[in-house]
């Protein structure tokens, strides 16, 4: 075990990508560019042994993810697993397509959690944005039976030029859902919204607005419901702390089993992440050389080294700093003491000020190699 790794705690959630299949195609969608195919799954009985060494390790909360987790034919047996061991089920789900089929058995399970996406407030646009026609009244109906259930909801609205204007309608769309949470998120550019990029953008003006009207709701709806926001990267004077810091909190398991610390890492491509099916959860979190690559401090380059928030917002996003600087070791440009951070922001400006921008490309399985060399610079 290595210094940093000896200072560092055990991981409280485990995110996994049980597949990477999915009824909708949404243009920002996190998954990386080369999708895992259905053959390269990991099985039920190696998810099961996951969870259990997730639990032994100390993980607290496991948020059954894809693509559409529900999709696998063993959703309900992995969730009971998972809810045997005590850990606490949250399914990230379109809410479409086998979601609707299973929820009752989901619940019966011992689901604990639902977040549901929606891609708009209003159905042209939101079905426009996930690629499904008629999907977005089957997500309303697909809320209504979780509340019914008794499961504590969360909506989560990816937000980004396409539906920036409709914020406000998405909070009170979440309210009358009789959700818990709205999350308010605004795109990280990563695998497809990377692609997407010059699509997506809002300008600086959307993305202010956008805060500014999240604050109001906050105080008009306090004590009816949590909105959670996250901060546009491109607009931003400091970087997320992305993941919570890296290997320090979370883990990832992808649809084939390598074990990553975000769901961006393999972009990262000096790094070599270990597989479930050669070494345990503990090994990999513990001991491999991608968990202990940034972790804690020691790695940190000026300005961070010298910088009193280096342990709040552990230097921002790996693999941000290596799109955007080329080095995943570098400071996250969305900081203002990064010497990349006014090119960040003027590329935002330049993307964004498009008057028409660009068709969407879907995400697709098989699509990833081409779409890989159109990323923009
Ligand atoms: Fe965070 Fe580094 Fe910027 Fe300091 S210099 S605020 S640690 S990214
Ligand atoms: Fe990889 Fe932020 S997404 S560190």
């Amino acid at each position: 075990m290595t210094g940093a790794a000896r200072a560092t705690p055990n991981p409280i959630g485990l995110l996994a990508e049980l597949t990477h299949r999915c009824p909708l195609r949404c243009p920002y969608c996190s998954n990386p560019l080369d999708l895992d195919r259905r053959s390269h799954e990991l099985d039920t009985a190696t998810w099961k042994r996951v969870f259990s060494e997730a639990a032994a390790l100390g993980v607290l909360h496991v948020h059954l993810s894809g693509g559409e987790p529900t999709v696998r034919q063993d959703i309900v047996e992995l969730t009971a697993h998972c809810a045997q061991l005590g850990l606490y089920t949250n399914l990230i789900t379109s809410g479409v397509g086998p979601a609707e089929e299973r929820l009752d058995a989901l619940s019966d399970a011992g689901l604990d959690h639902v977040q549901l996406s929606i891609q708009a407030a209003h159905s042209a646009n939101a079905e426009q944005i996930g690629g499904l026609a008629g999907a977005h009244p089957r997500k309303l109906d697909f809320a209504r039976r979780v509340v019914e259930h008794g499961m504590p909801l969360t909506v989560n609205a990816v937000i980004h030029r396409g539906n920036i204007a409709e914020v406000g309608d998405i909070i009170d769309l979440a309210v009358a859902m009789q959700a818990k949470r709205v999350e308010i998120a605004h795109t990280q550019y990563y695998g497809w919204a990377q692609v997407n990029r010059s699509a997506l953008m809002p300008t600086r003006e959307q993305a202010d607005a956008s805060i500014a009207l999240v604050e109001g709701a906050r105080q008009r709806l306090k004590g009816q419901i949590v909105i959670d926001l996250v901060l546009p990267d491109y607009y931003s004077n400091y970087p997320k702390p992305c993941t919570g810091g890296w290997g320090r909190r979370t883990l990832n398991v992808t649809p084939s089993g390598r074990v990553l610390p975000c769901h961006a890492a393999e972009t990262i491509p000096e790094l070599v992440f270990w597989s479930v099916s050669e070494h345990s959860l503990a090994d990999v979190w513990w001991s491999s050389p991608a968990f202990n690559a940034f972790r804690g401090t020691d790695w940190m380059p000026e300005p961070c080294r010298s910088c009193e928030r280096k342990e709040r917002d552990w230097g921002g996003c790996r693999c941000q700093a290596l799109a955007l600087a080329g080095d995943a070791a570098a400071t996250d440009p969305a900081c203002h003491k990064s010497p990349l951070h006014d090119r960040m922001q003027a590329l935002a400006i330049s993307e964004s000020s498009a008057a028409e921008p660009p068709p969407y490309r879907y995400r697709s399985i098989g699509a990833g190699a081409d779409r890989r060399q159109e990323q923009p610079a």
